[in-house]
């Protein structure tokens, strides 16, 4: 059997190793194996490294924001064929699917092909923010995307996002802006470009007292908003005493990251949570919910990011190139040194 190099963890806090006899996987139907070109890092790997969570095999190969090229594919495979460049967040947890190897399977109904106007790093910036936001946004807060990759004409209506700055939140800027709402984000003072450039309206400070977050949505919405979404989990109490005290709306939604804390909301408001890390779990209800309906997106958003309505969001390039490159971008994430998503070449193409 083919053997490959990747980064291996022994168990929880295990150091990670780069080794070289990781056995390559073989496509099954609808699946494609693809070189690992670039990889994002998201706070999910630390998260990951130190707990073991969603990890279903040790030793563990992990990663999630990836970008590649197909190098073979499985019967039935209608979307992908070899010579495609593709990019999405990889199934947590399953060694045969994640991206710190040299290559490494995935279901084509997930996955997005790479349009020209894009680069093989920008599309390593997408994968799991552009979900994330999605499933709050499509799946639990009812908004739609057009067909064609057009922004919805402007509603007289604001979105509230707690959290515009991060890999989450500045898609979910995009998402709430090309549905034509007004978008309201709060971040930290200094890193409000970051959400203007992303689309946001106004920006509010993210550290201020809660009584201060919440006097600038009202200030600012007028109470014309129904729908908050935290991409922080900082946000909760925020978000019910908004929709609670400052909102005017009838129907309420509330959306967050957050789906390990416990939450107490009103029955008057209608609750989500994302739970990206099910993603191809197709053993478990909720995975197989979240998978049909990110397979559902995938075309829609493909011609969103080829319009430009969507985009892949700004990086900083890992010093170097493979997998201590990678390490190193974990350990600077974790470190609080990245200023802006990390993104890291694997291999030449
Ligand atoms: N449930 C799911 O399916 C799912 C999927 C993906 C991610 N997540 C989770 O979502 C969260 C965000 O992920 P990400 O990749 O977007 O992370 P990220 O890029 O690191 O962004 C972190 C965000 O949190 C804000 N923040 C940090 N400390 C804060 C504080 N003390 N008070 C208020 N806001 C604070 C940051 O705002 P400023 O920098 O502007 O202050 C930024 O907007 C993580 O917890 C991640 O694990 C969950």
């Amino acid at each position: 059997m083919a053997t490959q190099s990747g980064i291996t963890i022994a168990g929880p806090n295990e150091p990670y190793t780069i080794v070289n006899d990781i056995s390559r996987p073989t496509p099954g139907p609808k699946q494609a194996l693809v070189r690992c070109l670039a990889v994002g890092i998201n706070p999910v790997e630390p998260l990951q490294h130190h707990t073991g969570l969603l990890i279903s095999e040790w030793p563990a190969i992990i990663g999630s924001d990836c970008a590649g090229v197909v190098l073979e594919v499985g019967s039935g495979c209608e979307r992908l064929k070899p010579g495609d460049y593709v990019y999405g967040c990889a199934p947590l947890g399953q060694n045969k699917f994640t991206p710190f190897q040299d290559a490494f399977l995935v279901e084509e109904n997930v996955f997005l092909k790479k349009s020209d106007n894009l680069t093989v790093e920008e599309t390593a910036t997408v994968g799991a923010g552009l979900l994330t936001a999605g499933l709050c946004f499509l799946a639990g807060m009812e908004l739609k995307l057009s067909e064609d990759g057009t922004r919805a004409p402007e509603k007289d209506e604001w979105v509230v996002i707690l959290g515009g700055t991060g890999t989450v939140g500045q898609f979910a800027v995009q998402i709430a802006r090309a549905c034509g709402y007004k978008v309201l984000a709060s971040c930290s003072p200094s890193k409000a470009s970051a959400a203007e450039k992303n689309g946001a309206t106004a920006t509010f400070n993210n550290r201020g007292p809660v009584d201060e977050q919440l006097a600038e949505i009202k200030k600012i919405t007028g109470g014309n908003f129904a729908r908050i979404f935290d991409s922080t989990a900082y946000g909760y109490d925020i978000m019910v005493k908004a929709l609670e005290t400052c909102s005017t709306a009838t129907t309420k939604y509330l959306t967050s990251v957050d789906d390990w804390s416990p939450f107490n909301t009103p029955s008057t408001i209608k609750e989500y949570r994302a739970e990206l890390g099910h993603l191809c779990r197709l053993n478990e209800p909720i995975g197989q919910t979240v998978t049909k309906e990110i397979a559902s997106w995938i075309p829609t958003f493909e011609t969103h990011l080829a319009a430009g309505t969507l985009k892949p969001i700004e990086y900083q390039l890992g010093d170097g190139v493979g997998w201590e490159s990678v390490i190193r971008g974990i350990q600077d994430l974790e470190a609080g040194k990245a200023a802006k998503k990390i993104v890291v070449r694997i291999q030449d193409e």
